[in-house]
């Protein structure tokens, strides 16, 4: 089972591979436990920052999921792919903290805060999984560059990647609140959906966005419509990128979008 709206990729690699996938309504508190079928064995989630709608899996959310998991047998996959870049509270306990039966599979990368040309990221598993997963690994690309792992361990050992982090957290920060602000001048179509962490930002819409993404991107500004991560009832809105957007260029692009909502080509 998959979050929806969702993460595209574990949903399509997953139905690749012959697995049967089902969409699971994410609702204000996180994935609708109550709505996963019967008989599932793995749930992909992304509880701290929900991919694409930004919200955080409440606490009581992450328990009825952990112990869902434990009656049903089955595997959790929590994907805390942004996790480093948090802007205001404290993080809730990933399910990987909160698990005390080794089910989850805690899944890390380091795309968002560092690179995705690296191609690094990393799992924690329970032990009754890791000769599975290790010989799943041989039979995909057997290891992962070893050249970059290298230089990644030096950085960290060196102090640089915390520096890094600390750094960047401002940048994105400024970023995120920036384009919270700016997004006011949108009240009459979007509501932003409340997000504290990560490198993106949703807003849900009264009516389709599809047309206005395809003509931003036609007028060079580069956005998502929440509808393309949905599979099931597919909401509207748009999913805001800042990751690769410096700040100086968020309001003029926001100027575009605004004259192009108006019916202008901007
Ligand atoms: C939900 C989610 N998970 C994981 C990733 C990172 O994937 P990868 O480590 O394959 O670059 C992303 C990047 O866009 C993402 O949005």
């Amino acid at each position: 089972a998959v979050e929806d709206p969702g993460y595209p990729p574990p949903r399509l690699v997953l139905a690749a591979r012959g697995v049967r996938v089902a969409p699971v309504p994410v609702d204000a508190s996180g994935i609708v436990v109550r709505a996963i079928p019967a008989g599932t064995r793995l749930v992909y989630v992304t509880p701290s920052h929900q991919y694409p709608l930004g919200l955080s899996m409440s606490l009581e959310r992450r328990l009825e999921l952990l112990d869902w998991a434990e009656r049903n047998d089955a595997v959790l996959v929590e994907d805390d792919y942004d996790t480093e870049f948090r802007y205001t509270g404290r993080p809730l306990e990933p399910l990987h903290s909160l698990d005390s039966r080794g089910r989850v599979v805690y899944v890390g990368s380091f795309s968002k805060v560092l690179s995705p040309a690296l191609r690094l990221g990393f799992l924690i598993a329970p032990p009754s999984l890791v000769p599975a997963l290790v010989k799943a690994r041989y039979l995909t690309d057997w290891h992962a560059p070893n050249v970059e792992q290298a230089a990644l361990a030096a950085f960290m050992a060196e102090g640089g990647f915390a520096r890094h982090v600390r750094r960047m957290r401002k940048v994105y920060r400024e970023r995120h609140e920036l384009l919270t602000r700016s997004l006011a001048s949108f009240a009459d179509f979007l509501t932003p959906l409340p997000s504290s962490a990560g490198l993106h930002l949703s807003a849900v819409a009264s009516s389709d966005c599809g047309p206005l993404v395809r003509a931003a991107r036609r007028h060079g500004v580069r956005l998502y419509s929440l509808g393309d991560f949905g599979v099931g009832a597919r909401r509207h809105g748009l999913v805001f990128g800042y990751g690769a957007v410096a700040a100086e260029r968020i309001e003029p692009g926001l100027a575009r979008l605004r004259a192009l909502a108006d019916g202008g080509a901007a």
